[in-house]
């Protein structure tokens, strides 16, 4: 594992970086407090008591780097992009075009891929949807009688555009339901491969409100197989897990800035270049077009196709700083740290009477998802609130999986590369006491 800094005590910027550091014990209790104090807003307190952020996988706070990359940007360089000829307006198309390449590597893209900047996971997975019906069914991709596939794990943003566009372009919309635990098999996607005009694949790489990770990267590559267009939901991996683009049969990727320590208002959505041409562009206007009459416009070529419009490029400037941090903190300690943190949690959740753990085997997840006998999410929620601890509590924007499973609303406790062991601790005492009290 190489590192880029040694440093414990690291400036605004720096990370502890990991050369010394050791799977099996983590990072010492300098370089996390190091980490931390890289994120400002970890230095809150709650009702008197020190913040436990634990609302990752909602959205995790930004570095100071990624701060100051997005001040610098307003304070020298800020202008609009690809349009003018001044030097600011240079200045600001450098510092955009800067941000995809670092991105583009960050994600492991290849020449084959481009990369499109959009306002977040939620934006990339309507721009495919939309994009596979919207020139028409003359020119669309998806036509009457074609089948989406969309597994039974998904947030609502990687559902509901593909019941519109099933709707729409008269496409047939088949889930790929997971078993009464909640896990997706390959037999059942081949089963639903196997028959009907399979058009598209969307999956998750981790389920939000449970931390179910598919076999994703086998699916993907069936479901190519039989000529679908495939399309990966990474949002709950952008920060830790995060697979190389070019390792799968991905046609297009999405994620949102704010769930890797980057800013809210910023999204990526990656692919094949080949897959991204067929996509028909959800904003029409400005910067997208190579020639406008008054009757009809020729749009240009990827990526700007798929950018009308001014970009949010303080935004972008910053997602870039995010991925320099996590890089230079080190994927693999990242990794280890998340995935530590959860098997504590669930083995301390699970030991407490009354709680059911989701999905508990899913050991690559950051986050863990639970219920209480008798007890409300919101009011475990609140209580933990009182003790200073952020969780979040509900649907988790993944009704239809939860109703699937026989479950309604649940509490849902993620991790970054900051939170400690204690933290943990803290989270399964209140739970404990939560139930005690409404029980
Ligand atoms: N999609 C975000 C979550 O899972 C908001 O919490």
């Amino acid at each position: 594992m190489s590192s880029t800094m040694n440093s414990i005590a690291a400036p605004h910027g720096q990370t502890p970086g990991n050369s010394h550091f050791d799977p099996e014990k983590g990072w010492t209790a300098a370089q996390l407090q190091a980490l931390r104090a890289q994120f400002p807003i970890l230095a809150e307190t709650i009702h008197g008591h020190p913040l436990a952020y634990l609302d990752n996988a909602a959205s995790s706070p930004m570095p100071l780097s990624v701060l100051q990359a997005m001040q610098e940007f307003e304070q020298h360089q800020r202008a609009n992009i690809h349009r003018g000829v001044h030097s600011l307006s240079q200045r600001a198309t450098d510092a955009f075009e800067q941000a995809r390449a670092t991105l583009k590597n960050y994600l492991g893209a290849g020449p084959e891929h481009e990369l499109v900047f959009t306002s977040g996971t939620t934006e990339a997975l309507n721009q495919v949807a939309y994009g596979l019906w919207g020139a028409g069914p003359e020119q669309a991709w998806l036509r009457p009688g074609d089948d989406i596939i969309v597994s039974g794990l998904e947030h609502h943003a990687n559902l509901v555009p593909w019941q519109h566009a099933a709707r729409i372009s008269g496409a047939r919309l088949r889930i790929l339901q997971p078993d009464a635990q909640g896990q997706l098999h390959l037999d059942d996607l081949a089963a639903l491969l196997a028959t009907g005009r399979p058009r598209v694949l969307a999956l998750t790489a981790c389920a939000n409100a449970t931390g179910e990770c598919p076999p994703y990267a086998a699916m993907l590559s069936l479901a190519r197989q039989a000529g679908a267009l495939t399309v990966l939901d990474a949002a709950q991996v952008a920060a830790h897990g995060l697979p190389r683009l070019q390792a799968l049969e991905c046609d297009f990727l999405a994620l949102s800035g704010h769930k890797m320590h980057g800013p809210m208002g910023i999204g990526l959505l990656a692919g094949r270049r080949q897959a991204l041409e067929q996509l028909y562009p959800l904003r029409l206007g400005g910067d997208m077009v190579e020639h406008v009459s008054y009757q009809q416009a020729r749009y240009a070529g990827l990526p700007a196709r798929l950018e009308g419009g001014t970009p949010n490029v303080a935004a972008a400037v910053g997602l870039a700083q995010a991925a320099r941090f996590i890089e230079a903190t080190g994927h693999a300690a990242i990794d280890a740290h998340v995935r530590a943190l959860r098997a504590q949690a669930v083995q301390g959740l699970s030991a407490i009477a009354g709680v059911r753990v989701l999905s508990p085997q899913a050991s690559a997840a950051a986050l863990v998802s639970f219920c209480c006998e008798g007890v409300h999410p919101h009011d475990i929620g609140t209580l933990l609130d009182e003790r200073g601890i952020a969780v979040r509590t509900g649907h988790h924007c993944a009704q239809p999986l939860l109703e699937h499973l026989g479950l309604g609303p649940t509490t849902r406790a993620s991790f970054a590369l900051y939170n400690s062991a204690e933290e943990v601790e803290r989270l399964c005492a209140a739970v404990a006491h939560a139930v005690k009290v409404f029980q």
